[in-house]
């Protein structure tokens, strides 16, 4: 064994030593979970053992404590920063062939010219391009998560909720007319300030915490100067205005609407 191969097992097993104690924990605050008791040996590959440890070594992060969301490509943990805020870190781990179909959501945007097409690359752009947009909304002073650091595959972020538990989204809480008004505003200071267009906006990718509405899951929003990215925000607006019709109350119309926030 190489010194090299020597010094990655120890850091892996290190590693995996902490994160077992998690899932052990895990396990004893929720009792009935055998469908999620795999060991994280077989969540995690190397490579994403290697990068965690990284953070943690790094300063980025202290722990990494519960399972807040295990998505079909990303898992979402609750972790601490050494100052004892939360975060949230999100780990891209597999590469369905629904994601590959995210590939229009990379070419033809201009931030993202020279990327190279393959598989094994692209939950790391996935998560560079999450990471990115959050900032670029974040500095356009749009209430998102703050991003606070992203390697490979993993991104880290300001946790919305309290004590690992994530706030409301928007399709689990009373809404108000005035939350619809507020909605199309930051659709609009998405475009305008940002120049974004989310992409996958639903009441699914909106908090509401504290009465503030935060979006987020920005992995698949487009600069405004991507060819599709007209479609992408006529469909944003379509699943808002669907929402809201469900829930009983009034829209503006989605030609009025892009009137509006399309201003040329
Ligand atoms: N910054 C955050 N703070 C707290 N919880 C979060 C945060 N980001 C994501 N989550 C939790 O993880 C879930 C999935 O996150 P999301 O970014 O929408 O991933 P997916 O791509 O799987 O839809 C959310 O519904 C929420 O419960
Ligand atoms: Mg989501």
């Amino acid at each position: 064994m190489s010194e090299k191969d020597d010094l990655y097992g120890k850091e892996k097993e290190h590693l995996e030593r902490k994160l077992r104690m998690i899932d052990e924990r895990d396990r004893m605050l929720i009792k009935d979970r055998s469908s999620d008791l795999s060991v994280v040996e077989e969540v995690f590959d190397k490579s994403t053992l290697l990068t965690l440890h990284y953070l943690m070594n790094s300063g980025v992060l202290r722990s990494l404590n519960g399972v807040v969301s295990s998505g079909k490509e990303a898992r979402v943990y609750w972790g601490e920063r050494v100052d004892g805020s939360s975060v949230a870190v999100k780990i891209y781990l597999t590469v369905t062939a629904e994601f590959k179909r995210r590939w229009p959501y990379i070419i033809g945007d201009p931030r993202f010219e020279n990327i190279k097409r393959s598989s094994s690359n692209l939950i790391i752009i996935w998560a560079q391009k999450e990471y990115r947009n959050l900032l670029t909304a974040y500095e356009s002073r749009i209430p998102v998560p703050k991003p606070l650091a992203v390697r490979r595959n993993i991104l880290v972020m300001d946790f919305i909720g309290h004590y690992g538990k994530p706030a409301p989204l928007l399709n689990e809480v009373e809404v108000k007319q005035s939350d619809y008004k507020k909605i199309i505003f930051l659709i609009d200071k998405l475009y305008n300030s940002a120049n974004l267009v989310h992409a996958d906006l639903s009441e699914y990718n909106i908090f509401k915490h504290e009465k503030r509405l935060i979006l987020f899951d920005f992995g698949s929003a487009v600069d405004i100067r991507h060819p599709l990215s007209k479609e992408f925000l006529i469909r944003d607006i379509n699943n808002i205005n669907r929402f809201f019709i469900k829930r009983g109350l009034s829209v503006e119309p989605v030609e009025d609407l892009l009137k509006k926030v399309i201003k040329s």
